[in-house]
């Protein structure tokens, strides 16, 4: 379970010190955890990150260490530590006899998109619902050099009140959530504010989506049906109920393929058909591809179902037929 927890950002009182500037405004991901913004034009590649120890150890004799490394030389409650090529690092900070005070972790956000797999153009988030129940996925697919993890997923919606859980899916690549109150059958006029923090070391990225149910539905896979003279195309289990409320396009392809699994989607026959009718008549030597949209908006299509129509056995046919002799 992630919690939704909002950043808090700080003004920081302090000025630049010998031309390293220190960082002016930074947030709380969680306790402990500070993030800095990367801002090369405005800092450069090194900047000055203000700790604190505590308000309860002010003027105390504090001694501070960054984890896997000496005791710095700066002393006291509060102290600059230097962030360098985002070098961020785990910063404890102890008393005079040395014992465990307090720890703050610093993170820094940087503009770029490694954690995670994809492109400007194709995106790196893929959102999808299965249907109008107010539950949909968000998945990725992690870059296996980074050992990226989720820190944080704050979801929200932009006008109505209401509350969104997610959690993690049981691969680690994903998120499914629920939006409790959400109504199948009024019109969905705000948006989803989909947000979603990842950690690699000591950086962070984050990764925007906004969006209806209506634009990420995209229905589960036609079944097809043989009945004995027709195909019934039938809708998928997960799709929304009653049928007649949430009506279904399918497209339909005839294709002739020797092989026992043809892909659907590299033939193109010359004719397409699309119908909302849910029988189809059966072929001999046919293989018919299926695949639904949403009738009502332009969303996603299913992926293909298939079903082929095997040629009847000559030698079947004549041995039945000598049977009912
Ligand atoms: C420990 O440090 C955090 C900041 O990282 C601060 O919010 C918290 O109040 C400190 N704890 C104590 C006991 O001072
Ligand atoms: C940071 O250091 C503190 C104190 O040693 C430790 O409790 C905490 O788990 C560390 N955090 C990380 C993320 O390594
Ligand atoms: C949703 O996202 C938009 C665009 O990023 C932003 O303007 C708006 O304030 C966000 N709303 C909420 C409730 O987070
Ligand atoms: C064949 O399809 C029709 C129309 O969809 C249906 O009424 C009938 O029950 C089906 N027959 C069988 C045997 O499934
Ligand atoms: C539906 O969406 C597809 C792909 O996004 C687009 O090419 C097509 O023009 C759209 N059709 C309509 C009727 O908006």
């Amino acid at each position: 379970m992630i919690f939704l927890v909002f950043g808090v950002l700080f003004a920081v009182p302090y000025a630049t010190m010998e031309s390293i500037k220190v960082a002016e405004s930074y947030w709380t991901l969680k306790a402990n955890e500070l993030v800095v913004d990367e801002d090369i034009a405005k800092y450069g590649s090194k900047f000055l990150v203000p700790l604190v120890c505590g308000e309860a150890f002010e003027g105390q004799d504090i001694t501070w260490r960054r984890e896997g490394g000496d005791e710095l030389q700066q002393k006291g409650n509060r102290i600059l530590v230097m962030v360098e090529e985002r070098q961020g690092g785990n910063y404890s900070c102890y008393s005079r006899e040395g014992s465990y005070l307090n720890h703050t972790l610093v993170l820094v956000r940087w503009p770029y998109r490694k954690i995670i797999k994809g492109t400007p153009e194709k995106g790196y988030i893929y959102c999808s619902a299965k249907s109008y129940s107010g539950s949909f996925q968000c998945s990725w697919t992690w870059d296996e050099k980074r050992a990226g993890k989720v820190v944080l997923i704050k979801v929200t919606r932009s006008n109505q009140e209401g509350i969104i859980t997610c959690r993690m899916t049981s691969n680690g690549q994903g998120v499914t959530c629920q939006d409790q109150a959400y109504c199948p059958y009024a019109e969905e006029w705000d948006n989803i504010n989909f947000t979603v923090y990842f950690q690699s070391n000591y950086v962070i990225e984050t990764y925007h989506l906004q969006f209806q149910i209506s634009d990420i539905v995209r229905p589960d896979m036609v079944h097809i049906k043989k009945n004995t003279t027709t195909l019934e195309l039938q809708y998928p289990e997960t799709w929304s109920t009653p049928f007649s409320y949430f009506p279904l396009t399918f497209q339909v392809k005839e294709i002739r393929c020797r092989k026992k699994n043809c892909d659907c989607s590299k033939h193109r026959p010359r004719k397409v058909h699309l119908t909302q009718g849910r029988e189809w008549p059966l072929k001999e030597g046919v293989t018919v591809c299926v695949r639904a949209q949403d009738d009502l908006c332009n969303s996603s299509w299913s992926e293909w179902s298939r079903f082929r129509c095997m040629k009847n056995k000559k030698k079947n046919r004549r041995r039945g037929r000598q049977k009912e002799e």
